[in-house]
């Protein structure tokens, strides 16, 4: 059913030019503008486009099918428990990131000891906001500060973590600047003073293989409208198996519970998977979406489609850094995830003059962030630089 009105997806395999010349064809903001903004919203499919037309024609046609519409929403945990390398009884199927960072800290009790909550100065706004608004039910939140380099150390993160430690909650690669975080030495540290760990990876989610079953991370986050080429209104939330029958949410609804079709009044019996952290109507006009957007993810190849985002943001790295063009992205791979941050005197005025040119980025702290996808090429990276070029006054010299 599900393949129903999609359009024929190119016959390729490795992630040469040519191959992705032809992918670039599946994408027709490509052929119109230099798209750079993946780290806001992925570039919209043709097939991702057929999918969501799919489920209108089903609704104008036969009206409503809930049977059905469950089958897609297990069709995406299905599809989110492949690209993750676990198990679909570990993934709950959320409305945005949020919903599951708000679902996993309903289940913490933050009245004892244990009542502190370790984020960073890298977060998004929500994995701040929705800490500190545990601090009215008793935690404490602190923060790992910024080094002078501008990134966040892992001994930054040992002299916060202790034995008051509840949940370490950070983000995979920030938002603002690209930069990456050692999540594997600080959930590590996490593990060995006894505290969670959750991951927000939204920002590397789609731009890398990432088995979160292999790290050491009890819950992670994110959504599917950046690089998992989804959209709105569709987010995941990963718990290993272990971790599932501890966690008990206070944030929960009709269709977390253990038999949704029971419509018991009378109670809360939460689903014994991950289904837990789910609340009401499952999403889905987004779920059409983001089971072909998923599609595209496999067929391109997760390992392929890695590889060539680091070498394209690398190669931009050092055209803009032979153009003494200052960035807040290191070079090193292993210190940043797909999007260069280029610094700017006026980001607002940049990004706007920049798509003036024709070239979509978006801006935030003081830096315009250009970020990569595999369905980018060199071509982009040349109408950057000319742009840059062009606009000389509004970007920092390194
Ligand atoms: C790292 C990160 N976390 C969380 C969010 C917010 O996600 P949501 O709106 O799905 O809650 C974003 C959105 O840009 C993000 O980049």
């Amino acid at each position: 059913m599900a393949e129903q009105g999609m359009t024929a997806r190119p016959e390729i395999e490795p992630l040469d030019d040519s191959s992705v010349a032809a992918w670039r064809r599946e994408f027709p903001v490509l052929a119109r503008r230099t798209y750079l903004n993946s780290g806001s919203y992925g570039a919209l499919a043709l097939s991702v486009k057929a999918a969501m037309e799919d489920y209108l024609r089903l609704r104008l046609e036969e009206g409503a099918d809930w049977g059905h519409w469950v089958g897609r929403n297990e069709a995406v945990r299905a599809g989110l428990a492949q690209l993750f390398g676990v198990r679909p009884a570990e993934i709950a199927v959320t409305t945005s990131a949020s919903a599951g960072i708000n679902a996993f800290a309903s289940c913490l009790d933050f009245s004892g000891k244990r009542n502190r909550v370790v984020v960073s100065d890298f977060e998004f706004p929500t994995n701040g906001q929705i800490w500190h608004a545990q601090e009215r039910r008793g935690a404490e939140v602190v923060h790992a500060p910024v080094a002078d380099d501008g990134h966040i150390p892992v001994e930054h993160f040992e002299r916060l973590i202790d034995e008051r430690t509840r949940v370490v909650a950070v983000t995979h690669v920030c938002y603002r600047n690209g930069r990456r975080l050692d999540v594997e030495a600080i959930a590590r540290i996490a593990r060995e003073r006894g505290a969670l760990f959750m991951l927000d990876c939204y920002q590397s989610a789609g731009s890398q293989v990432l088995p979160l079953g292999e790290l050491d991370v009890d819950v992670a986050v994110g959504g599917t409208l950046k690089y998992m080429l989804g959209t709105a209104g569709v987010g995941f939330m990963y718990v290993r198996e272990s971790m599932i029958e501890q966690l008990v949410p206070t944030c929960t609804g009709w269709m977390a519970q253990r038999d949704p079709g029971a419509m018991d009044i009378t109670g809360y019996d939460p689903a014994p998977d991950a289904r837990r952290f789910e609340s009401g109507t499952p999403p889905v006009v987004g779920c059409y979406a983001t089971e072909a957007g998923l599609a595209i993810l496999e067929r391109a190849g997760m390992p392929a489609i890695e590889q060539r985002i680091v070498t394209l943001s690398g190669r931009c790295l050092d055209r803009l850094s032979n153009a003494g063009i200052a960035t807040a992205t290191p070079r090193e791979d292993a210190l940043r995830g797909p999007t260069v941050a280029i610094r700017s005197t006026n980001d607002v005025a940049l990004v706007e003059q920049l798509a003036a040119d024709g070239i979509v980025t978006s801006c935030r702290d003081g830096n315009v962030r250009a970020s990569f996808h595999f369905y980018n090429d060199d071509s982009d990276i040349d109408a950057l630089l000319a742009a840059l070029e062009r606009r000389r006054p509004l970007v920092v010299s390194s």
